[in-house]
């Protein structure tokens, strides 16, 4: 079985092929095979939603459920009592114009582990709490801005610990221009919460909610698990006054845009939810089977979903439900889905038509979807509730990608 470890050597290895692609994989839409999307306002017992008040009461609940048991796996229900400890603060960072906060998340006992370490900044300026762009790093908190008062951390990579580069994917947070723009921005190390490859969910958060022996086919795999960390973070924004916990915007790239998307479904206090090139068992469709597969997602990160996926590899069809049912668990709050045109892996196209097909269910609360029937050109965002892009470019989080969500933001919630 591959590990995690050895994809960045696969990846590495498809630089140089067209357009963020692996072979031996479809890139041809007209090779995609016909498929039937399930209705998501159709319920279980085959009869037809016709009111936001059935989906919320009802439907939305059955297929969460189904996502659950099915695709990601079980959260705890319940979430233990959270510790913060400030370890480190300044007024005065980003050039002078954002509060820096370095705060420790214990989920146990204080001093201990499980601990995540949360990385604020803030506009130093404001004089009410701020709205949040807040979302897990690949890295580190250190690697997300060339700021030295970060406190680095080893990041794990497949089974070894590395430290990386301070600063290296800076251009992936722009703490500048998000603070400029009147937000803060909050991020912590998905690996604080579960390190990143398939141990049969041994280490991370995994170790104080033990597994059943033998392991639930629907319990949590990983991507649950650092949506639920994501969920722990909230809990403790909800305690921070200078923070507005009811303006969260919860954004994730790549496998973390995933993570990013569910824990939007699981956890409503999530306000909009970003899926930044999330992909396959993120918003793209997995029907299309174009690009990335079930089968090889599995394959590669058996530790991402929970075992009852493994049921779908090659099998697509019989899944109960796809992937515009998972944005459709974010209506009627907005969502963003962006793509990239260097990111053929991830199906641009079936990211859009999985926002296209949750368009139903926003409009029972009356709202506007994408509003356009195709994917648009390059560059061009479109949509209302549901806010869509394709950035030329590669499978990362650019610029571009950030003045768009700011955009769609401060339109959601208001914000001059
Ligand atoms: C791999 C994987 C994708 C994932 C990506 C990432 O390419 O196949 O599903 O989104 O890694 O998280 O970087």
């Amino acid at each position: 079985m591959l590990t995690a470890a050895f994809i960045p050597l696969l990846v590495a290895g498809i630089a140089g092929s067209a357009a963020g692609q692996i072979s031996g994989f479809n890139y041809d839409e007209s090779k995609v095979p016909d498929y039937k999307l399930p209705d998501p306002l159709v319920f279980n017992s085959g009869k037809a939603v016709t009111s936001a008040k059935q989906w919320t009461s009802k439907r939305r609940g059955e297929v969460l459920e189904l996502f659950r048991k099915e695709v990601y796996g079980r959260q705890p229900k319940d979430a233990p009592r959270l510790y913060s400890e400030e370890l480190e603060r300044s007024e005065n960072a980003l050039g002078g114009i954002a509060i820096r906060r370095q705060i420790r998340l214990y989920l146990g006992r204080r001093g201990e582990q499980p601990y995540m370490d949360l990385l604020v900044y803030q506009p130093n300026d404001a004089e009410k709490a701020v709205p949040v762009f807040m979302g897990p790093n690949f890295r580190g908190n250190h690697t997300t801005d060339h700021d030295p008062a970060i406190h680095a951390k080893e990041y794990h990579k497949g089974q070894s610990v590395v430290m990386e580069k301070r600063g290296e994917k800076a251009h992936r947070w722009q703490a500048e221009l998000i603070v400029k723009s009147g937000f803060a921005v909050a991020t912590v190390y998905y690996g604080d919460i579960d390190p990143d490859f398939d141990d049969n969910w041994k280490n991370g958060w995994h170790k104080y909610f033990p597994m059943d022996d033998p392991v639930k086919p629907d319990a949590w795999g990983s991507i649950a698990t650092w949506a639920w960390g994501l969920s722990r973070v909230v809990d403790y924004l909800e305690i921070d006054d200078t923070l507005d916990h009811d303006k969260v915007a919860l954004i994730g790239h790549s496998r973390l845009g995933k993570t990013a998307l569910w824990a939007g479904a699981e956890d409503e206090r999530f306000k909009i939810v970003i899926s930044n090139n999330s992909g396959c068992g993120g918003a793209a469709l997995s029907r299309r089977r174009f690009g990335e597969t079930v089968e090889r997602i599995n394959q590669v990160f058996p530790h991402w979903f929970c075992d009852n996926f493994n049921k779908y590899n090659g099998n697509e069809d019989e899944l109960p439900v796809d992937q515009h049912m998972l944005i459709s668990l974010i209506a009627p709050r907005p969502v963003y889905i962006a793509s990239a045109t260097g990111d053929e892996w991830a199906d641009p196209n079936g990211e859009f038509k999985s926002g296209k097909g949750a368009e139903s269910v926003y409009a029972l609360f009356g709202l506007k979807g994408l509003g356009v029937e195709s994917q648009p050109k390059p560059n061009t965002p479109i949509g209302d509730a549901i806010g869509y892009h394709l950035r030329e470019g590669p499978h990362d989080v650019m610029k571009f990608d950030w003045i768009q969500y700011i955009q769609f933001a401060k339109r959601h919630f208001e914000i001059k």
